[in-house]
């Protein structure tokens, strides 16, 4: 989230502009219906901040009978939440940490907040049964210091971690290409010291490139939508939680579900919106990122749509 939240008149929305978990739920049925939807994730802002999101990923769960139900998460409420979590359909958490040193960590989440919270809030989530994967963003001249220590770390633990590069999501990051460590110098760093073995993706369009350190079967992936983009086989939808469904990370505008859940569109008038804003979908963001087509300013901030 934006750090003006903390002032006290940031606007948030108000809970009617929302879509409630009936809705969110309704929606993704539909979808389910008349797409070949596998996988669901709960993103945000912060997923652990909604209430009872439990309950939703029950009903999404129930509803859909999809077993492939992801968070991405800052990890601090996963010991409150990890057991509820697992109980209600919950597969995996993608726990993000951009380091394991506590001032530089602090500094990334600009709060001085440290490690530790996050760390336990991997183990809560492996102790429930979830899979845990670690998610590292790395920018240039800010972590790249921290790929190593975090690979051993993780190669010990046993928790697959994703480098992602540093990416121009929103207009409010201060993205500049000098500081984007990209998914070769990434693989280099650490291939020197702990070789790799790159590995088949396991699924048209896995947005992750797989390695495995040789000799043993824990992995590392690289995701790399800026220095080797991947559009063509992206098929990831975001749906807001005002109810906007949006085809890109990259989208400056998406298409409006909420007023047809509220003025009583029937099942085949919405399922018929979804699929022609699948079919007529043409994003490639990340392929004419550098060419003069990529004009635009107004990018949704990623802290709406999730990452
Ligand atoms: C936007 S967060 C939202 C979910 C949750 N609050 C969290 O902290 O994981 C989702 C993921 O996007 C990643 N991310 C955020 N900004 C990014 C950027 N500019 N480039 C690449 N990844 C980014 C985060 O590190 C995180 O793993």
């Amino acid at each position: 989230m934006p750090s003006e939240i903390f002032d006290e008149n940031y606007p948030f929305l108000k809970k009617d502009e929302l879509l409630s978990f009936e809705e969110i739920t309704r929606l993704v049925s539909l979808f389910y219906q008349v797409t070949s939807l596998q996988k669901l994730r709960i993103t945000g802002g912060e997923p652990l901040m909604r209430k009872d999101v439990a309950s939703l990923i029950h009903s999404l769960s129930q509803a859909t009978g999809i077993s492939d139900i992801a968070m991405t998460t800052n990890g601090f409420l996963l010991p409150y939440h990890a057991k509820s979590l697992k109980k209600a359909g919950l597969k995996r958490v993608t726990v993000s940490l951009d380091s394991l040193d506590n001032e530089r960590f602090g500094r990334i989440n600009g709060r001085g907040i440290g490690i530790d919270p996050v760390l336990k809030g991997m183990a809560a989530a492996s102790e429930a049964g979830l899979e845990v994967k670690v998610n590292m963003v790395v920018q240039k001249g800010v972590n790249d210091q921290d790929i190593l220590p975090m690979a051993q770390y993780f190669r010990e633990k046993g928790y697959t971690l994703r480098f992602i590069e540093y990416m121009d999501v929103g207009t409010s990051n201060g993205w500049k290409m000098k500081e984007v460590m990209t998914k070769k110098e990434i693989f280099e760093k650490i291939n020197e010291v702990m070789p790799l073995e790159a590995q088949e993706p396991s699924y048209l369009g896995e947005v992750a490139t797989r390695y495995k350190y040789k000799g043993q079967d824990a992995e590392i992936g690289i995701i790399s939508s800026v220095s080797d983009a991947f559009c063509g086989s992206c098929t990831r939808a975001r749906l807001s939680v005002e109810g906007t469904l949006y085809t890109c990370l990259f989208a400056s505008k998406g298409t409006e579900f909420k007023s047809l859940l509220r003025n009583h569109a029937t099942d085949e008038v919405i399922k018929s919106r979804i699929i022609e804003t699948w079919h007529l979908r043409d994003d490639q963001y990340s392929v004419e990122r550098m060419s003069k087509k990529n004009h635009t300013t107004n990018k949704i901030e990623m802290s709406h749509i999730g990452g």
